[in-house]
Order: structure tokens, then C-alpha cells, then sequence
């Protein structure tokens, strides 16, 4: 289960503050577990690993057996931000660095930037390879995927015929709306639905996630127990839940001027758990001026890039160390005769002991230079481990939203943007912003 240590950011807040926000914490704590406050209509996710069907496991295993008899090799998975991040770590995290695993297609990932590099590089790779698509859009109106979806359609039905496309292509979205529920309907694609009380950023245990997951080859169910074991322990109203834990120390941080918090890794694997990480805190928090700043470093590659800063610069930040307590693999450091690199002081160490004490020594020196640091850890790197710590943050993040006073669960910013492109690429319905934007560029 998900541990946490907040003893590193005990030389700057005092004693009786953390004891004040633990218990700011605990309001918002029952706020959460009440389902009263703002947001309410998007709780859905709190009871998914314990409310999720076994037919909806069993229609993901039939597609990928469906799949498979068809020897797909390839499966390009279309989507954006809440509907890409969570998949794309999870398949990250759990896949071998270098090789893929046999028996299961490579998934790739498309819809999720506007760069035509990037989308004729993924159409070079379909050409080469047993090709099927999943489509993820819970609005179904999301001009990246959709783009990209239209592209990988006509790719599909040209290479396939018609008939074989509707077998290839799968759409998860929503129950009735949408243009990707009507074009399901009208070709006659499967669907999975994104449930309604679900936001994009907390929809990795829907199949938003689960299928992309399930098609690389990983145990969903596995991910559902560890979420659920995670949500019982997250249940007691304590001083010692660590989503409280968590809640209250980086609002006391925040309040104390530490504006930006840095997810801290020391397992490439994680870094698309960190970018999963950070659209859940910004867009869960940053709102109405306020809101911690969530930004990522991978260790111990960025101490050789950021390390300067964080250890010097602006005193803004705290760090939470994602510490993974086990590695899965075993690799040492051997002897050397001629020691020429002068380093048999190692001989016989694990790699992974150089890596804790790289991670320990950045501990002691970034507190030295003025960064708090908390520690949440997690056994090992699997589908259990990664189901519990998707869980755990995702409350930690209701309960640190509501402890902040802000609805965690919308995101009327993300808007902003989409007017201005909209107006720029001439959309029908955008004439007069079309004539206003132009003259200020
Ligand atoms: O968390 C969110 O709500 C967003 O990141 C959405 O998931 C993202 O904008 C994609 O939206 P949609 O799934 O409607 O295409």
C-alpha cells in the first residue's frame, strides 16, 4: 500500500500548523467522503475499483482476443489529457525499457498534439504493421483526436474495406453524445463507455484506461484489487491517513510560499506517472488565482540539469519523492582488476543502491538548500502497486482541493484556448472572433 513521510519538510513548518492543516485536511476529508461539496456530480471515480463490472473485464478481454485471432500487431490509441495520460504511464511504467513482449501488440498513442510530424511518423509505422485503433474521447468534440481519429479512420477503411474497419476500430466515449457515439453507431464500431460521473483526469480506472492497459498485455484486475485495497485504507478519518497526510502538508507548504511542487522519480518508468500526476493537481487545483504548481524530475538524469536549480535557485518548490521500495531486476556492479575507473569501492553494490543513495544524499541536500521534501512510496512497480497509487493520489487530490477551497473537479480554463484556435482555423460559428483575434496577432 502507499506510504507516506512528511518527516523531510519537518524543519520548516511548525508542529502546531501541520496539527491546524491536518485538521483543515480532515474537513475536506469528510467533505470528500460525504460527496457534498463542489464537484459533487463527479465522484464516480471514488468507488470504481470496487464498483467496476466483471462483463466490462471480460468485453476488454474480448476485444483483444478478438484482436489477436486477427494478429494485430499494432494498436494505435487516440485521445488527449485525461483520456490519454493515465493509459499511456500505466503502459509505460509496466513495459520493458527496450523490448516489447511477445504475444501482445505494441500500443502506441496519437491524438494527443497537433504536430503533422508526429501523426505521418505514426501512419509510416501502421503501414508496416496489423493495425487497430482505439478511439477515447468522453465529450467526442476534442479537436486533437478528432483529427487524428479522421486520419486513422480513412487509414483503416482504405487498407481494411469497410466491413473489417468497424472490427478494427474501438470507441470509448460517452453513453449518447458525442460525435464519436454517433460515428460508433453509424459504422457499427464497439464501445465502451466513459461514465458520466467520471472526469477525464480521474478516468484511468474506466476503460478510458483499462483497455489500452489490457491491450499491452497488463492485468487490469490486478490494477482494480490494488485500487481497491487502496481505498479501504484510505477510508479511516485519521491523523494518519497519508491522503491527509499529504493534503495537509502541501497546503501548509503552499500557505508558507512554496508555490510549486516537483513529483521526484528515480525510475525512468515514471515519467508519464508524473505527467499523469501533474494534469490531475493543475487542473484539479489551478484555479481562482490560486493552486500549487505541479511540475516533474526524473532522477538522477535531471540532477545533471535541474539539480542546479533546485538545489539554488528560487526557494519556491518542495519536492514528493515517488520512491519505489523493491526493483524489479537485479544488477551489480562487478570487480575490476586494473579498477582504471576507480570504481571498485562499488564492486558487489546493486545499481539500485547507488540509485537509494543518490536519492537519500539529494534528500539531506536539497532540505540543506531550503526544499521540503515528502516521501510516498510504493512496493514495487506493478499493475497492484500502480492500481493503489493511481487511487491514493486521486483522493489525496479531492481531499487537497477541498482543503484548498477549490472544486477539484472541473476545469473552466481549458476553454480559453480553444476559442481563440477555433476562431483561427475559421470554425463556422467563430466569424466575429475570427476578425477580432486577427488583429491582435
Ligand atoms: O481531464 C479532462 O477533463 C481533460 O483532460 C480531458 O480528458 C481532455 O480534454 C480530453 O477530453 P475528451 O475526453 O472529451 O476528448
Amino acid at each position: 500500500m502507499v506510504k507516506i513521510n512528511v518527516g523531510g519538510c519537518g524543519s520548516f513548518v511548525k508542529d502546531s500548523d501541520y496539527k491546524s492543516y491536518v485538521a483543515k485536511a480532515l474537513d475536506a476529508f469528510d467533505t470528500l467522503k460525504a460527496g457534498n461539496g463542489a464537484g459533487n456530480d463527479f465522484l464516480g471515480w471514488k468507488t470504481l475499483p470496487v464498483d467496476t463490472p466483471e462483463k466490462l473485464l471480460d468485453d476488454i478481454d474480448s476485444v483483444k482476443a478478438d484482436w489477436k485471432s486477427k494478429g494485430v500487431d499494432l494498436v494505435v490509441v487516440i485521445g488527449i489529457g485525461g483520456s490519454y495520460l493515465g493509459a499511456r504511464c500505466a503502459i509505460e511504467a509496466l513495459s520493458h525499457s527496450f523490448i516489447r513482449p511477445e504475444g501482445s501488440p505494441q500500443v502506441i498513442f496519437a491524438g494527443n498534439n497537433l504536430s503533422e510530424d508526429y501523426i505521418a511518423e505514426a501512419l509510416d509505422l501502421a503501414k508496416t504493421r496489423n493495425t487497430a485503433v482505439v478511439v477515447i474521447s468522453k465529450s467526442g468534440t476534442t479537436t486533437e483526436p478528432a483529427i487524428a481519429f479522421r486520419i486513422f479512420k480513412e487509414y483503416i477503411g482504405k487498407t481494411y474495406g469497410a466491413t473489417e474497419a468497424s472490427q478494427r476500430i474501438v470507441a470509448v466515449t460517452d453513453a449518447s453524445k458525442g460525435a464519436v457515439t454517433t460515428l460508433s453507431d453509424n459504422m457499427g464500431y464497439r464501445t465502451f463507455v466513459v461514465p458520466d460521473n467520471v472526469g477525464g483526469r480521474y478516468s484511468v480506472l474506466t476503460p478510458v484506461g483499462l483497455l489500452p492497459i489490457a491491450l499491452a498485455g497488463f492485468d487490469i484486475r490486478a490494477m482494480l484489487r490494488g485500487a481497491a485495497d487502496e481505498m479501504k485504507e484510505l477510508q479511516a478519518r485519521s491523523a494518519e491517513n497519508p491522503a491527509v497526510q499529504y493534503a495537509a502538508m502541501r497546503n501548509l507548504l503552499y500557505d508558507n510560499g512554496k508555490a510549486v511542487e516537483i513529483l521526484v522519480s528515480y525510475n525512468p518508468k515514471l515519467v508519464y506517472f508524473a505527467e499523469w500526476w501533474k494534469q490531475l493537481y493543475g487542473e484539479s487545483e489551478g484555479k481562482e488565482g490560486k493552486g500549487i504548481f505541479p511540475a516533474s524530475v526524473a532522477n538522477t538524469a535531471d540532477l545533471h540539469s535541474m539539480g542546479q536549480f533546485i538545489q539554488e535557485g528560487s526557494r519556491v518548490m518542495f519536492e514528493t519523492v515517488l520512491n519505489v521500495e523493491k526493483a524489479a531486476r537485479e544488477v551489480c556492479v562487478g570487480p575490476d582488476p586494473d579498477n582504471l575507473d576507480c570504481l571498485n569501492y562499488l564492486a558487489g553494490s546493486r545499481v539500485e543502491h547507488c540509485n537509494a543513495m543518490a536519492r537519500l544524499g539529494v534528500k539531506v541536500a536539497h532540505i540543506d538548500g531550503g526544499v521540503p521534501q515528502m516521501e510516498v512510496d510504493i512496493e514495487k512497480i506493478d499493475e497492484y502497486n500502480l492500481g493503489a497509487a493511481f487511487y491514493f493520489f486521486e483522493f489525496a487530490c479531492g481531499v487537497s482541493a477541498y482543503t484548498l477551497g477549490i472544486n477539484p473537479f472541473n476545469q473552466p480554463g481549458v476553454e480559453a484556448y480553444k476559442k481563440n484556435m477555433f476562431a483561427l482555423l475559421r470554425k463556422p460559428g467563430y466569424e466575429a472572433q475570427t476578425e477580432e483575434i486577427l488583429k491582435r496577432i
